[in-house]
């Protein structure tokens, strides 16, 4: 499927997510680097850091959050409501065209 994601930096990147691998929208990010190692995805998507945290922007209908993804929002910097971990979101056929923004390095 495509995914854009728009960077730290405000720049927008169209890629390109396999279905079949049961892989995250974190793991994606870090897969382009569209993000410095160490500054995404530090808890290895535990849902426990925060520095995956994205703001969905397209209106693709997404999972319930979870408890520990909500809690660890609910403590996290730069919170919008439209904040999501993405290592909380796992890549699927539905979400297909799904734009997501980075939030700041905290
Ligand atoms: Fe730590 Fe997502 S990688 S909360």
């Amino acid at each position: 499927i495509k995914i854009t994601i728009i960077d730290r930096q405000g720049e927008k990147h169209e890629v390109d997510a396999p279905t079949d691998m049961n892989m995250n929208i974190m793991e994606v990010v870090r897969s382009y680097e569209l993000a410095p190692e160490g500054t995404i995805g530090i808890c290895g998507g535990m849902a426990m850091c925060a520095s995956c945290q994205c703001y969905v922007v397209s209106n693709h209908e997404l999972p319930e959050m979870s408890y520990d993804e909500d809690l660890m929002l609910s403590e996290a910097f730069n919170v919008k409501e439209n904040s999501r971990l993405s290592c909380q979101i796992f890549v699927k056929e539905e979400l297909n065209g799904l734009e997501i923004e980075l939030a700041p390095e905290v």
